[in-house]
């Protein structure tokens, strides 16, 4: 692999940005350099004029291959990093959810495995549902072994929704052991509330998906997690935060001195819950779902205020033909949209070229503090010396239309379909590669490494 000069370009870091040339060499940043200083001998060159040079995105809410309420969402690491990269993004952080019965290592292991099949390189969230008297063990093995972060559900009785004291217990151990709850947080009485009494209205198909999970239930369940991690002096990270009012609570508990992390994902920052009165529904149902215009235009706002810490895609790679098969009753569908490639493009557009954050912003919320919080920062999520030599040259004024046929995600829809953005991703490097340009895949080696995560 020879040398590369990425020239002519403005570097976005989290902290600044300006133009900068950079050096790549061994997979890595050599150096960050003023620009035009003189190449080393042999090195190839990368003409970035007029494009931002950013770190690759860190997604850090994946499902590859997640197999939940009997559905398995269709993609492995081939193809969920294929779209990753065409999309900017160079780093996923995937699960390792157990289903009932299986022990969290096991499945730890086994999706580990995979990650050497994909194009660019993941961590992997482990998961505990059900505590025994070997979990304490096993998080400490896997916290050992480099997954530090542990998913953990309020909801989906019956499948992977965690008691409050096994959350609290796997609290406590990962607060010893360096390591970190990651928690959907929905209260999973209020939800069943809910859907009966959508069910009783006649009112629990697709179309009525805003009103079977209410933003009473998400905030409750950040109350009671927040309480519990309040009383450990644990750390915890949110997931895909959908309301103002949870935002401000782990705002407030940060405020107190709490290390407590917001993620919100891009559908709830772009789309909202108008699209259930449409056509296709069901291509919409997640959770939690989308909420009404007004409460997305006030998420949006704490990303300008710094309140929201990531922003993820929680892919989910889903079909028409899976999320068709029970529309007529949410409680029994495939929850989740595929969202791998279109985070950093509806994100960038939506709230970059606005001018509602700026650059250095959306690095910082899409790649930084992802890698951050993951344990991987700074060998991802920046550019400095030393770091893997993953970026993106993005053309900020390139306008364009999302259409399900020009993306790579194993599925055929997106829930982006027609909608006009500007900005988007034109060259990908990958470990110092050019793997992605013009919107194909280059070079489809499979070279992904498992990143082993660090909180200490
Ligand atoms: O609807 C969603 N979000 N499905 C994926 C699983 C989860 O809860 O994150
Ligand atoms: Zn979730
Ligand atoms: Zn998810
Ligand atoms: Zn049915």
């Amino acid at each position: 692999m020879s040398d590369l000069v990425v020239r002519g370009g403005t570097l976005v870091q989290p902290d600044w940005s300006g133009p900068a040339d950079l050096h790549l060499a061994d997979g890595v940043v050599r150096a960050v350099v003023a620009p035009g200083t003189p190449l080393p001998a042999g090195a190839e060159v990368l003409d970035a004029t007029g494009r931002l040079v950013m770190p690759g995105g860190v997604d850090p809410h994946c499902h590859v291959g997640f197999t939940s309420g009997g559905y398995t969402s269709l993609d492995g690491y081939a193809e969920c990093t294929t779209a990753a990269v065409l999309g900017g993004t160079t780093t996923i952080v995937d699960f390792a959810i157990p289903q009932p019965g299986q022990r969290p290592v096991d499945v730890a292991a086994a999706q580990r495995a995979k990650v050497p099949q994909g194009l660019c390189d993941a961590a992997v969230h482990a998961s505990v549902v059900e505590w025994d008297d070997t979990t304490a063990d096993q998080l400490r093995s896997l916290v050992a072994d480099g997954l530090a972060t542990v998913k953990m559900f309020t909801t989906y009785r019956g499948e992977s929704m965690a008691s409050a004291d096994t959350i609290l217990k796997t609290m406590q151990v990962l607060k010893e052991s360096g390591g970190m709850v990651v928690i959907h947080c929905e209260a999973n009485p209020i939800i069943e509330e809910d859907q009966r009494r959508a069910a009783e209205r006649g009112e629990i198909d697709a179309a009525h998906m805003a009103g079977t999970r209410s933003e009473l239930a998400e905030t409750a369940a950040v109350a009671e997690v927040l309480a519990i991690a309040e009383t450990l002096d644990a750390p915890v990270y949110f997931v895909h935060q959908s309301t103002p009012a949870a935002v401000e609570l782990v705002a407030a508990a940060r405020r107190r001195g709490l290390r407590a992390y917001t993620e919100s994902v891009a559908h709830h920052l772009v789309l909202d819950d108008s699209l259930y009165d449409g056509p296709n529904p069901e291509r919409w149902v997640c959770c939690p779902p989308l909420r009404d215009r007004a409460t997305v235009e006030a998420l949006g706002g704490y990303l300008a205020n710094g309140e929201i810490t990531t922003v993820a895609s929680d892919h989910c790679c889903y079909d028409t033909a899976q999320k068709v098969s029970h529309r007529h009753d949410v409680r029994h569908m495939p929850n989740g949209l595929p969202g791998v490639q279109t985070r950093l493009p509806v994100i960038f557009s939506t709230y970059v070229a606005t001018g509602r954050i700026t650059p250095s912003r959306f690095v910082e919320l899409t790649a930084a503090n992802p890698a951050r919080t993951n344990g991987i920062y700074p060998r991802k999520g920046t550019l400095a010396p030393g770091s893997d030599a993953d970026l993106v040259l993005w053309d900020p004024s390139a306008r364009w239309t999302i259409t399900a046929g020009d993306l790579a995600q194993a599925t055929d829809y997106t829930p982006y379909e027609g909608i006009e953005v500007t900005g988007r991703p034109e060259t990908v490097v990958v470990g110092g590669r050019v793997i992605a340009g013009g919107g194909r895949i280059l070079d489809a080696t499979p070279r992904g490494r498992f990143l082993p995560a660090s909180l200490a």
